[in-house]
């Protein structure tokens, strides 16, 4: 098969796609996929990337005016005035611009199969508000919330923050609705640390989310599969910080304790998979996700936090080791996304 990796992106979480795709590169294998590389700066350029030997972990974007890529629409992806022979993406881009359906949607038009949900499940998943009022309706336990548009903001901060200290107890949770790896994400421990929290957080989104800090514990779970998906072991994340921050997941190497299994009674495993299953069809995710899970340390309840239709996705990425845990190695698993892509 002839594939194209697309990494970078424009997005916040670029330097993560350029760690999560050379896993992808790495790991495909090499008797079966013939791999075109795509960067994609932060400035949204797209770059052929030639004869790459990719042994590092992170994979770079090499500029080369003469290896812009061009688009046509229905036909497929241009490079030196000839369409590349590409029968299958892997987007391995996360967050604004990867994740959030805009780029499935012009693969559509494209019109190149790809690996993962399309447009309408990627942008559901992708704004936290929209899953949860997806998952409230379909019944399933989701973290209490407002939501904040950025105008309303702008033109009455102080209505605001009083309509927020009414309405929750400290400590809270103030975050961009479409960001990811805790970009923009405060917790605010009194309300004289409100105002900072939601201007940061309308930095990146034009609408934010108003939680209670629930004192949990984190579990995850991966998905894969379309019609009937597939639940694997669960994890356990243990920060050290305050929360699990950028710098927990990505900068400090004793940020977080990943627990593979995560220690739980069978009836909490069996609820949690459960909800799992349900969150990704409600949001109709296809091929693969982790779905983000609360276990209140408190009332013992489960709720849903959130979901990636693009999780991190290194070899030593909590998605791919849940799948390993049960028996399921990374390049198997490229090798179920990519079929899983075809229909
Ligand atoms: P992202 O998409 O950036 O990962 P999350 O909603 O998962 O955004 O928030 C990032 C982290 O912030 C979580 O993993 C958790 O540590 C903390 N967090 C977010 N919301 C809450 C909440 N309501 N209660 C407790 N912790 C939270
Ligand atoms: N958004 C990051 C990549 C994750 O959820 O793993
Ligand atoms: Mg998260």
């Amino acid at each position: 098969h002839n594939v194209a990796i697309l990494y970078g992106g424009k997005s916040g979480e670029h330097d993560v796609s350029l760690l999560s795709a050379s896993s992808v590169e790495r790991h495909l294998d090499k008797k079966k996929y013939n791999i075109h590389l795509i960067g994609i700066t932060l400035e949204g350029l797209w770059y052929y990337q030639h004869n790459y030997t990719n042994s590092s972990q992170s994979l770079e974007i090499v500029r080369d005016e003469s290896k812009l890529i061009s688009l046509i629409p229905g036909k497929g992806i241009m490079y030196h005035g000839q369409i590349l022979d590409i029968d299958f993406i892997f987007p391995i881009l996360h967050g604004t611009f990867g994740e959030d359906g805009t780029l499935q949607g012009l693969l559509d038009i494209i019109d190149i199969p790809y690996a993962g949900s399309g447009m309408e499940g990627s942008f559901m998943a992708m704004d936290k508000e929209y899953a949860k009022i997806v998952w409230e309706k379909e019944g399933l336990p989701v973290v209490p919330f407002i939501s904040i548009k950025k105008h309303t903001f702008i033109d009455n901060p102080n209505e605001i923050e009083k309509q927020i200290n009414n309405k929750f107890n400290y400590p809270i949770f103030v975050k961009p609705v479409k960001t990811g790896s805790s970009v923009g994400v405060s917790r605010v421990d009194s309300s004289d640390k409100l105002l900072p929290a939601l201007k940061n957080a309308f930095n990146y989104d034009h609408k934010v989310l108003i939680e209670p800090a629930i004192n949990a514990r984190e579990i995850e779970c991966s998905v894969i599969g379309n019609n009937y998906p597939k639940t694997f072991s669960l994890g356990e994340i243990a920060p050290s910080h305050e929360f699990y921050d950028y710098e927990a997941k990505y900068i400090d190497p004793n940020g977080a304790k990943l627990i593979i299994p995560a220690i739980l009674t069978e009836n909490q495993k069996e609820e949690i998979k459960e909800i799992a299953r349900k969150a990704y069809i409600a949001i109709n995710c296809k091929g693969f996700s982790r779905v983000d899970f609360f276990l209140d340390i408190d009332t013992n309840s489960v709720m849903l936090n959130e979901i990636n239709t693009i999780p991190g996705f290194t070899n030593v990425s909590m998605f791919s080791m849940l799948c390993a845990e049960d028996g399921l190695n990374y390049s198997d698993l490229l090798d179920k996304i990519f079929e899983y892509g075809q229909g």
